[in-house]
């Protein structure tokens, strides 16, 4: 007999939801998380009174009443709305591009006239554009790509804007309105007190080690539960064997200033090359906070390096998604361990669709879990 029924590694939403969801249909839980902290990327921590997103900005938007519902049962949400401003050599322009940027670009009123503009612009691409550069130019035109997009993608992906497939941005979010809400869902906002404490509640009575690594002792914690639910990098799982799935990742660096505002919103991106951060974000104004002094935080692309870097958000091109399905169909043999959440799924997930997919998957590992409970790992 092992001790626990579920071993659960990692304690972000994925991974602290089946904690709780399982231990509430009366499974015996254990979790490990690698960090010193639950939550992981939401991991918000107070410093000076202000509610720090310490692995960037965590905007909580959702259409999903199921998820909103179930969110407000841990949290209170405040009225914050993203509107980013991009910041090109000093001239602020309004995000997501809209009716603002595009009056403060060229000086026009009307939609017809901003249509009008990007249409001309873009008419130079003939044919089927060949990388992101050329789709950029024909969807909004060569003023919004100098300016607004060029340096800023070059600096994210690391590559000249020429080198990058155009799949990469098939659509931007152009508006031919005044509205600067950079998302269009129904629900939006930073859950009062910040996101730690909702994984405070989520595991309250549940048995966490914190500073634990599964993959460096696995068989030692396999040993301990029935069934193990993962949510690390799939590739690091199986140890690289077909090789490491691509990242992007972020350094980030917090800096504190003892004066109340810094740039008076919360997201600030900084869209020329020659800059080698790509945003500032002021933490305080997440959250409507008045407190003497601020903190800021400057996001810097850096290379990935597997098992040295934070694997941050997942490539999702051609070659890393054929290699996933390899480490998918690995994974599909292991009758023992469910692998789930944005890095043992390799997908770019939002909160929203991470909550969505553990309170939908959890109820399967448990019939998988009732039925061959007697199977050893
Ligand atoms: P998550 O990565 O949060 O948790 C996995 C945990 O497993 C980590 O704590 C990790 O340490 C642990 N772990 C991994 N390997 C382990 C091992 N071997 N042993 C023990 N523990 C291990 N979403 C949104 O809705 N709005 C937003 O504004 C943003 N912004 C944003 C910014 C940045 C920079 C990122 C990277 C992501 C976002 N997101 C977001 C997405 C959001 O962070 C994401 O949806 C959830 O954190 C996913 O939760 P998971 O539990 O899947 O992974």
């Amino acid at each position: 007999q092992k001790p626990y029924d579920f071993l659960i590694v990692g304690a972000g939403f994925f991974g602290s939801i089946c904690a709780r969801e399982l231990t509430n249909q009366g499974y015996s839980c254990l979790v490990v998380e690698k960090r010193d902290h639950i939550g992981g990327n939401c991991y918000t921590e107070k410093r000076d009174d202000i509610h720090l997103h310490v692995y960037g900005a965590h905007i909580f938007h959702t259409s999903n009443e199921k998820v909103w519902t179930w969110i407000n049962q841990y949290a209170k949400f405040n009225h914050y709305t993203n509107r980013p401003i991009a910041n090109y050599k000093g001239e602020l322009f309004a995000l997501p591009f809209n009716m603002w940027t595009f009056n403060q670009l060229w000086n026009v009123n009307t939609p017809a006239e901003a249509q009008q503009i990007i249409a001309e612009q873009g008419k130079d691409i003939q044919g089927e554009p060949q990388n992101l550069e050329e789709q950029a130019i024909k969807l909004v035109g060569k003023d919004i790509y100098e300016k607004l997009i060029k340096g800023y993608t070059a600096k994210q992906w690391m590559k000249d804007p020429k080198e990058l497939p155009k799949e990469i941005i098939k659509r931007l979010p152009v508006r031919f309105t005044f509205d600067t809400n950079y998302f269009n869902d129904r629900y939006q906002g930073i859950p009062e007190g910040g996101y730690t404490q909702i994984f405070e509640k989520l595991l309250e009575g549940i048995e966490v080690r914190l500073g634990v690594d599964y993959l460096a002792d696995k068989s030692t914690f396999n040993a301990m539960a029935n069934k193990v639910i993962y949510t690390g990098p799939i590739d690091s799982y199986f140890n690289y064997q077909h090789g490491e799935l691509e990242y992007k990742t972020t350094r980030f660096d917090h800096v504190k200033h003892d004066y109340p505002n810094h740039q008076g919103v919360a997201v600030m991106n900084y869209t020329e090359e020659e800059i080698p951060y790509t945003r500032i974000i002021e933490h305080k104004h997440f959250e409507f906070n008045e407190t003497p002094s601020t903190w800021i935080s400057y996001e810097y692309p850096e290379p990935y390096k597997a098992d040295v870097t934070e694997p941050y958000y997942p490539v999702n091109d051609q070659v890393n998604n054929d290699l996933f399905q390899k480490y998918r169909s690995l994974a599909n043999q292991e009758e023992q361990v469910f692998f789930g959440g944005r890095l043992g799924e390799y997908k770019y997930y939002d909160m929203h669709q991470i909550i969505d997919r553990a309170l939908t998957m959890v109820n399967t590992f448990t019939k998988k879990s009732m039925n061959d409970s007697t199977t050893t790992g």
